[in-house]
């Protein structure tokens, strides 16, 4: 019998859903040293969390996070919850030896990812684990390219470009959300969204970022108060509310293993609705991917003929490819929900096997310096930034 895994989730929205759906769907897929139990959902309403917990699958329920810290069948916690929490939460989970998932950004300042990293490291060495959410190395694409890089077919690295575009505020009219609320959110675009393409450039190239040069805007300044908020959408209502994180983040940056490197990311890009669009050229290859069609990876070999040379696009749908083998035949595709599993399966692996899972609260750390780099060089005019 495949001993079991108790799990606390805190936060039952957006993200609340995807992991739910991720713990449910882990083990009928993928072979797991430990049998996740969705044993305890926790909200602040009693009757919301209540109704959530039958939707998405949870046996009981708890309306403050603490308890869920307090009890003997859970070994999990998986923080899925506004960044202004995640410090309070998962060091208090550490603390009780639960180990934790808990989404990004990490923390809301370097101070607080700090001390949730040194929480960590305690934990570490009484063997309770923790990651930090992101997803979207899971996407076997991003695997694949990844393992590329690190078997030299790109050569040397020399340009990273990165985009991540979204355009559901590029209407005046959106209401505010937590999202638009610094003391909430600590940062905007750049923590929401640009936070997952330092992560995503650093995890394929191998590469840490080693300084920044940066722009950040905020185009629209005012916006109606929510009647009602969703995780990306909401209705107006009465009144005004004032924005006070960044509506889009561009910055230039410069990898330590020599390549130079641009990012962007917007909530302004009309038409683009989740592109997270990331292109590495080394001296022997280039390979590009494009969420908006993440079954694909694009691959330029400079090794082949220059007659017949191009880019080539790869379906990565074959068991060959990362995590693809238990899913579906060869061509079928994986969507947005895939990574969430995947994110599981690397985790309850790491923890049966009493490894630190990646990436660990330490690389969260490292991510949230380059979000407070690019934060400190915009408001300095851009001037060059070390991290
Ligand atoms: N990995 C990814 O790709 C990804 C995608 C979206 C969001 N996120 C991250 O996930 C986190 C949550 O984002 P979301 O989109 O799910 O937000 P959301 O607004 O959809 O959900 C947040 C949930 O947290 C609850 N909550 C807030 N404070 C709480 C508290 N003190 N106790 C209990 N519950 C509380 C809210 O009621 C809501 O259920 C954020 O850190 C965000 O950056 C990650």
């Amino acid at each position: 019998m495949t001993p079991t895994l108790g799990v606390g989730l805190i936060g039952y929205a957006f993200m609340g859903a995807a992991h739910s759906q991720a713990w449910r769907t882990a083990p009928h897929f993928f072979d797991l040293p430990l049998r996740p139990e969705l044993t305890v959902l926790a909200g602040r309403d009693a009757v919301r969390v209540a109704d959530a917990a039958e939707r998405l699958g949870w046996t009981s329920t708890e309306t403050d996070w603490r308890r869920v810290l307090e009890r003997d069948d859970v070994s999990l916690v998986d923080v899925c919850t506004p960044g202004d929490t995640h410090a309070e939460i998962a060091i208090a989970a550490l603390e009780a030896g639960k180990h934790v998932l808990c989404e990004k950004p990490l923390a809301n300042t370097v101070a607080e990812a700090e001390a949730m990293a040194d929480a960590a490291a305690r934990a570490a060495a009484r063997g309770v684990r923790s990651m930090v959410g992101f997803t979207y190395r899971r996407v076997p694409a991003i695997g694949l390219a990844r393992q590329l890089v690190a078997d030299g077919r790109l050569g040397e690295i020399r340009h990273v470009r990165a985009q991540y575009l979204q355009d559901w505020i590029a209407d005046p009219t959106a209401p505010m959300s937590w999202r638009l609320d610094k003391d909430k959110a600590g940062s905007g675009a750049l923590g929401d969204i640009g936070a997952h393409i330092v992560d995503l450039t650093q995890h394929i190239t191998g590469q840490r970022l080693t300084g920044v040069s940066a722009l950040l805007e905020t185009f629209v300044e005012e916006r109606p108060l929510p009647a009602s908020a969703g995780s990306l959408s909401g209705v107006a209502g009465e009144g005004m509310g004032t924005v006070t994180v960044d509506d889009a983040a561009v910055f230039l940056g410069r990898f330590n293993g020599g390549a130079l490197a641009s990012f962007e990311a917007t909530r302004f890009a009309l038409g683009r609705k989740n592109a997270i669009r990331i292109e590495v050229n080394g001296s022997r290859g280039s390979l590009a991917f494009d969420f908006e069609d993440m079954n694909v990876l694009q691959f330029f070999d400079g090794d082949e003929p220059a007659a017949t040379a191009g880019f080539r696009r790869i379906l990565v749908t074959e068991p060959e490819h990362p995590y693809v083998g238990a899913w579906w035949p060869a061509g079928h595709g994986l969507g947005y929900e895939h990574g969430f599993t995947h994110q599981v399966v690397d985790l309850v692996t790491a923890i049966a096997k009493g490894e630190d899972p990646r990436p660990s609260f330490a690389d969260g750390l490292q991510v949230q310096r380059v979000l407070d780099a690019v934060e400190r060089s915009a408001a300095a005019r851009s001037v060059w930034t070390d991290i």
